[in-house]
C-alpha cells in the first residue's frame, strides 16, 4: 500500500460509512443494518446493504461491496490516493507525505507519468494551434463556429505537418520513448523510428471526470481516413468508463443528461448553453458509460445523427438505457443531421423546445418498427403488432406495460382488447415477460455447486461470529483459519481471528489488505452474509452447529485431498475424521 496503514485506517475510521454513503444512496435503517437501491446495478427493491458496526457494505443482488474506500473508487472513478486524499479532506486529517510499499507506489507513479505525459501533449497541440503552424486548424475550428473561449475551454489543438514534431518536444520535456508509446501517442517504425499517428489533426483532448486528460480524439484537415483517429486504450485511458464532456456536465445541475456522438456535437452544445451534453469516445455507448450517468441524472436524451447508422445507434443506446434503470428520450434534429447543424442553423430556442418534444424511447422503438412494414398489407400489419406486444412484455411490471398498451393503442388504433389478447398469447407462448438480460459486469450468477455451499457456509460462520464476538471463544477451539478452503477467505480469517484473539475485530480493516477491487468485494460478502431468522434457542443452536460442520467437513475433505500418501499423512487424516465426528456430538451453546 502506498499510504502507512495507521493513516489509512484513520482516515477510515473518521469517515463513518452510514454518513458517506448516505450522501449518495438513500438508506433506510432496517434491523441493524442499511438498505437502499444499489448504485451500482440496476433494481427496482433495495438490496445494498450498509453496515454500521462492520463499516462496510454489500450487495446481494451484484456483489459489489468493500469499505468506505472502495465505495469511493468505484463510485466516483478514484484511484486509492485519490479516495484517502478525498476523505482525509472530508475529515480534516492531515496526510503525511506519501510513503513507500514498492508494488503500489510503482503502479501510482506510472499511471501518474501516463497523465503527465498527456498533459504535456495537450500542452504541445494546444500551442500549436496558436502559432502559425496551426492556422489551418484554427481557421477550420472558426469555420465551424467556436468562440476562443470554447476552445481555450475544451483544451482544443492542432497536430502539426508530421508525427515527429510532438516526440521531439516530449523527449526534450525528459519523457522515456517507452512511456511516450504506452500513453498511445506515438508508434515506432522501422524506418521513421519513433513517430506519432497525430498530424495534421485537429486535437480534441479527452477528460476524465477529475479533468485529467487521458486521451486524444484528432480530426484529419480535409478529406483523410480516417476521419477521427483516437487513442487507443491506456492503463489511463478506459474508452467504456468514461464520456467526452462529462468532466463539465456532471456539474451542469440539470435534471438531465444529452447523450451525443461526436465531439463537435457536445463543443457545439455546450457553447449554446447545454452544457449537459457528452458523447461516448469513438466506440458504441456500454453499460458502464449508462452507470456512470446514472450518478448525475434520471433522463437521458438522445441527440444521435439522424441518418440510419444514428437511428440503429440510438436503439441500441435505449435498450442499454433501460437497463441500467434510465429513462431513455430521443431528440428529433430533423431536417438536420446532427446537433452541431442543427444548432448552426436553427439556434438554441428550437433546440430547448425539441428538447420539450423529445420521443418517449418506446415510442421511438415502435416508430421505426413501423417504418419495416408496410402498413396497407393487412399481414405486414398483423406483424406489426404481434411485433408491438412482444415489445410490450419486455415491462415485467403490469401497471407500467398496461399504461403502454393503452398509448400505443390509442396512438395505432389498435383494438385495446386485441392488443392485450397477443400481449397474454406472447406472454404465455415464450413464458417470460421480461427483457433478456444482458450480463452485467460484477454480477455473479448463482451456483449451487459443493463448492459454492461451501463458501456460503463459510461466510455464513465468519458472518456469524461478527455479529456475535463472544461466540469465538466457544469454537476456537475447533475452528482455525486453515478451515477456509478459499483463499481469500482463509487470509481474511487469519487476520479476523488473530484480530478476535486480541477482543478488537475490525472487518474494514481488513478489507483494506486486499489490494484488488474484486477481492475487496469478495471480502466483505464474507464479512456481510444474511443470518438465517431464527426464533428459539434451539434452532440458533442447531443452524450454527450445522454451519460449523459444513465448514469442518469440507475442510477436512479438502485437506486429505491434498495431501499426501504416506504414514504422516494417513495419521493426521484420521485424527481430523476423529475431530469431525466428535464435533458432529459436541452441542455448543449459544447462551
Ligand atoms: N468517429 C470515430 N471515427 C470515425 C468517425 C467517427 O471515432 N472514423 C466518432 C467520433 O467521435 C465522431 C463521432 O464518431 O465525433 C461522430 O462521427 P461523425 O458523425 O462522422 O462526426 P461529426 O461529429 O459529424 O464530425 P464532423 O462534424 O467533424 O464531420
Ligand atoms: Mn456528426
Amino acid at each position: 500500500m502506498y499510504y502507512a496503514e495507521e493513516i489509512v485506517e484513520e482516515v477510515r475510521t473518521r469517515n463513518d460509512i452510514v454518513e458517506v454513503i448516505g450522501g449518495y444512496v438513500r438508506l433506510q435503517k432496517k434491523g441493524s443494518r442499511y438498505w437502499g437501491l444499489c448504485p451500482f446495478h440496476n433494481e427496482k427493491s433495495p438490496s445494498f446493504s450498509v453496515n454500521g458496526d462492520m463499516q462496510v457494505y454489500h450487495c446481494f443482488g451484484c456483489g459489489a461491496g468493500g469499505n468506505v474506500y472502495t465505495f469511493m473508487m468505484n463510485y466516483e472513478n478514484y484511484s486509492f490516493p485519490e479516495a484517502i486524499r478525498m476523505l482525509a479532506e472530508r475529515a480534516g486529517v492531515a496526510l503525511p507525505q506519501q510513503d513507500d510499499s514498492q508494488e503500489g507506489r510503482k503502479r501510482e507513479s506510472r499511471r501518474a507519468r501516463l497523465l503527465e505525459v498527456n498533459k504535456a501533449a495537450a500542452k504541445f497541440f494546444y500551442f500549436q494551434l496558436r502559432s502559425p503552424h496551426g492556422e489551418i486548424g484554427y481557421r477550420y475550428l472558426k469555420k465551424r463556429e467556436l468562440t476562443d473561449e470554447t476552445m481555450r475551454k475544451f483544451g482544443l489543438g492542432f497536430a502539426g505537418k508530421d508525427g515527429a514534431n510532438l516526440v521531439k518536444y516530449l523527449r526534450e520535456k525528459g519523457f522515456e520513448d517507452d512511456l511516450i508509446q504506452e500513453a498511445g501517442l506515438a508508434s515506432h517504425s522501422e524506418k521513421y523510428g519513433l513517430t506519432s499517428q497525430f498530424w495534421n489533426r485537429v486535437m480534441y483532448p479527452i477528460q476524465d471526470i477529475n479533468n485529467r486528460v487521458i486521451g486524444f480524439g484528432g480530426r484529419v484537415m480535409g478529406e483523410g481516413e480516417p476521419k477521427y483517429l483516437n487513442s487507443p486504450e491506456t492503463p489511463v485511458f478506459d474508452k467504456r468508463r468514461n464520456l467526452y464532456g462529462l468532466n463539465y456536465a456532471r456539474r451542469a445541475r440539470s435534471n438531465n443528461i444529452i447523450l451525443c456522438e461526436g465531439y463537435m456535437d457536445v463543443i457545439a452544445m455546450h457553447q449554446a448553453g447545454f452544457g449537459q451534453a457528452v458523447a461516448s469516445l469513438g466506440t458504441a455507448f456500454t453499460s458502464e458509460q449508462a452507470a456512470l450517468l446514472r450518478r448525475y441524472a434520471q433522463t437521458v436524451l438522445l441527440a444521435y445523427d439522424s441518418d440510419g447508422a444514428g437511428v440503429k445507434a440510438a436503439v441500441r443506446a435505449i435498450g442499454i438505457l433501460r437497463e441500467a434503470g434510465l429513462s431513455g428520450k430521443v431528440i428529433n434534429m430533423q431536417p438536420y443531421k446532427d446537433p452541431d447543424e442543427f444548432m448552426k442553423a436553427l439556434g438554441k430556442e428550437a433546440f430547448q423546445e425539441r428538447i420539450g418534444q423529445a420521443e418517449n424511447s418506446f415510442f421511438f422503438e415502435i416508430r421505426i418498427l413501423e417504418g419495416q412494414f408496410d402498413m396497407n398489407d393487412p399481414e405486414e400489419k398483423t406483424r406489426f403488432h404481434r411485433e408491438i406486444a412482444r415489445k410490450l412484455c419486455e415491462f415485467s411490471e403490469d401497471v407500467e406495460r398496461e399504461n403502454y398498451l393503452q398509448a400505443v393503442a390509442d396512438k395505432y388504433f389498435i383494438s385495446k382488447d386485441n392488443l392485450r389478447k397477443l400481449v397474454t398469447g406472447y406472454a404465455a407462448s415464450t413464458g417470460l415477460a421480461k427483457p433478456v438480460e444482458r450480463p452485467k459486469s460484477g454480477v455473479r450468477p448463482k451456483k449451487n455447486s459443493p463448492e459454492e455451499n461451501a463458501r456460503r457456509a463459510q461466510r455464513l460462520l465468519i458472518s456469524w461470529l461478527l455479529d456475535e464476538p463472544v461466540l469465538y471463544g466457544k469454537v476456537r477451539k475447533y475452528i482455525s483459519a486453515e478451515d477456509f478452503t478459499e483463499e481469500l477467505y482463509r487470509k481474511a480469517a487469519e487476520r479476523l481471528f488473530r484480530d478476535m484473539e486480541n477482543g478488537a475485530p475490525n472487518p474494514a480493516a481488513i478489507i483494506s489488505t486486499f489490494e484488488d477491487g474484486e477481492e475487496q468485494s469478495q471480502a466483505a460478502a464474507l464479512f456481510s452474509a444474511s443470518l438465517p431468522e431464527l426464533g428459539s434457542g434451539q434452532e440458533r443452536e442447531k443452524a450454527f452447529h450445522e454451519i460449523l460442520l459444513t465448514v469442518k467437513r469440507n475442510s477436512y475433505e479438502y485437506h486429505v485431498a491434498q495431501m499426501g500418501t504416506d504414514v504422516g499423512a494417513l495419521a493426521q487424516a484420521i485424527e481430523g475424521k476423529k475431530a469431525l465426528e466428535e464435533l458432529a456430538r459436541t452441542h455448543i451453546s449459544l447462551d
